[in-house]
């Protein structure tokens, strides 16, 4: 392993905004963030009080550099943010810049997403932000991505019955596939656009400012597709198991036009 990485893995270590695998975290989100506040967090974790949340909580899931924990950071104080990924090293840019800048409401946690539910408490999250994961475009790999339903089911486990997800993405098979899980399973959808830098979009009511945030594997344009799509839906159905089979059938016939895989991997190797 590179010494940068070695540098960037024990600086973590001792950020106060970043917790890794933490144990017993469930429900004390928000006493995490009262101390962070207060300037460091003197109390072990596992003594954190279990407290209704004040303030919103929002996820941004597999959130890289954290560029959406820390914009979204700046531009609301009065929510709080965690950014969760699994490499400490992008990690460590989000949260150095969360330290430099004194955003007292930014955190992250390194685990694995699929471990996610181990760390809140039922209704504790009020939105997710997903923005630009791995399209796993090849169709046997459909279960990795992040707007499957085996994903949903878990983000359902913390996220208020009205909590929002939010999908950013360059990728057109990844937009397709998230558009026909909302349709299958009646999921609310508030906003799909597959071009959110269009002056149409942009200049409609539904445009959010919070969508003007730019992260790191939007600038690579990996999937060459030169148009940022996004959806906003709400997880407000029950998710049955039986429309999964349903679903593989659906996607089966999707023609996939991306290249995506070999050159996201470029794209981490430069990140890293
Ligand atoms: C393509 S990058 C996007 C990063 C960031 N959202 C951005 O737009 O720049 C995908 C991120 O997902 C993370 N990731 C992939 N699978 C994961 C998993 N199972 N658990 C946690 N993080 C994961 C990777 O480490 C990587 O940082």
């Amino acid at each position: 392993m590179g010494q940068k990485k070695l540098i960037k893995f024990a600086a973590i270590k001792e950020y106060e905004n970043v917790l890794e695998y933490p144990q017993d975290m469930p429900g004390k989100w928000a006493a995490f963030f009262k101390e962070l506040e207060k300037g460091t967090v003197n109390i072990p974790l596992e003594q954190l009080p279990i407290e209704q949340t004040e303030k919103p909580l929002v996820l941004e899931l597999a959130c890289g550099r954290g560029e959406y924990a820390v914009g979204l950071g700046r531009m609301f104080a009065d929510q709080n943010f965690i950014g969760l990924d699994l490499k400490g090293n992008r990690i460590w840019k989000g949260a150095s810049i969360a330290n430099r800048d004194g955003l007292k409401n930014v955190g992250f946690v390194r685990t694995q997403i699929d471990q996610v539910t181990q760390y809140f408490a039922k209704y504790e999250v009020d939105e997710i932000w997903i923005t630009f994961p791995d399209p796993q475009l090849r169709l046997s790999k459909a279960k990795k991505r992040l707007t499957h339903p085996k994903f949903l089911r878990l983000y359902q486990q913390f996220l208020k019955p009205d909590g929002i997800v939010h999908l950013k993405t360059d990728s057109p098979n990844l937009y397709l596939f998230t558009k026909t899980i909302i349709e299958l399973f009646g999921l609310t959808l508030l906003t799909a656009t597959d071009n959110l830098y269009g002056t149409k979009f942009m200049q409609s009511d539904k445009w959010d400012d919070r969508c003007a945030i730019k992260t790191y594997y939007e600038g690579l344009n990996i999937a060459s597709s030169n148009r940022i799509h996004y959806i906003q839906f709400k997880l407000d159905k029950e998710l049955p198991l039986e429309l999964d089979e349903k679903l593989k059938d659906i996607i089966a016939e999707f023609e996939v036009t991306e290249t995506h895989d070999s050159l996201a991997r470029n794209g981490k190797q430069a990140m890293e």
